[in-house]
């Protein structure tokens, strides 16, 4: 079983700015919420409560004022500062004292997963021991993606932002990962772009036929909320499910106190910490 997770939350934003001249992207909102609840809600979804939040140099005490040690959810955080941008795969080597010798899952600050049986498949998801696993999903323009090209169910070919279409389906920022990925982690080389990139290392899981993949259909949504254009889109979203509903997205009360991983007298104290605004308004129906 998978019990430890990585949130990738440092980056430079500068598709964003200057939205993220002096906040980082993944502390500006989604609707209701700050973005990094989001991520934080599959972490906690897939049953993962030790986990390593990676943030850019000078961040840390944002995010720890946020949601400090986790304890208030029930949960255990612990940061870890990367210098600089160096891709997605360096989580690796920048988590490899939390990581150990165990198996780790990892999800990108900025991304937004909510929907039909995704519960359920990332519990299926956690139960892997051998290889890597990650999520696709249709999208539109799988040029702006790293894209998996399926045959047979099996994935044949991975390509970072292909220039001619392979496939349309894109690889999510979730991936699921056996202990080895430390090491082939440190052999990448950097891409013509200077960063260490996430596709190389699941390219080598897929040479060594150590690669599933779990489709996300079409009752889920997912989407990055790299741009201008996907805050917007998202926020409306959620306003639009919350606003229906009258239940929450991503709030992290709610599913620690649906696991009993804290009781009502914690949930009060976020309530104080909070104040008065509709999360706590929200809160205080639970
Ligand atoms: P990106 O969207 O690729 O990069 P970014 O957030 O810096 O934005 P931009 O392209 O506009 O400059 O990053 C995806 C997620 O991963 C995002 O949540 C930030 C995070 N990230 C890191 O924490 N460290 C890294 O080295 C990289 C590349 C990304």
């Amino acid at each position: 079983m998978i019990k430890k997770g990585i949130i990738l939350a440092g980056g430079f934003g500068t598709r964003l700015s200057p939205l993220t001249k002096a906040v980082n992207k993944q502390l500006l909102p989604i609707y209701d919420k700050p973005m990094i609840f989001y991520p934080l809600s599959i972490m906690m979804l897939a049953n993962i409560k030790k986990i390593l939040m990676i943030v850019n140099p000078g961040q840390i005490e944002n995010f720890r004022t946020l949601l400090g040690n986790g304890s208030k959810y029930g949960i255990n955080i612990s940061y870890k500062i990367q210098k600089k941008p160096k891709g997605l795969a360096d989580a690796f080597i920048v988590g490899k004292n939390f990581i150990k010798r165990d198996n780790v899952a990892l999800i990108l600050g900025d991304n937004f997963f909510y929907g039909q049986s995704l519960t359920i498949k990332l519990e299926k998801s956690l139960k892997h021991k051998n290889g890597a696993r990650i999520f696709l999903k249709e999208v539109r323009k799988p040029e702006n993606y790293g894209v998996a090209k399926i045959k047979n169910n099996i994935i044949q070919k991975i390509v970072e932002k292909p220039k001619r279409y392979i496939s349309n389906l894109a690889i999510t920022g979730l991936y699921f990962f056996d202990n080895n990925v430390c090491k082939y982690a440190n052999k990448l080389k950097p891409s013509k772009r200077g960063e260490i990139e996430i596709t190389d290392l699941l390219n080598i899981y897929r040479k060594k036929n150590q690669l599933s993949h779990e489709r996300i259909g079409r009752g889920a949504i997912w989407s990055d909320a790299g741009k201008m254009e996907d805050l917007i889109n998202l926020s409306n979203y959620v306003e639009s499910i919350e606003k229906v509903q009258g239940i929450k997205i991503a709030c992290l009360e709610e599913i620690a106190l649906f696991k009993n991983w804290i009781d009502k007298k914690k949930i009060k104290n976020n309530i104080k910490f909070y104040g008065n605004c509709e999360y706590s308004n929200y809160l205080k129906k639970l």
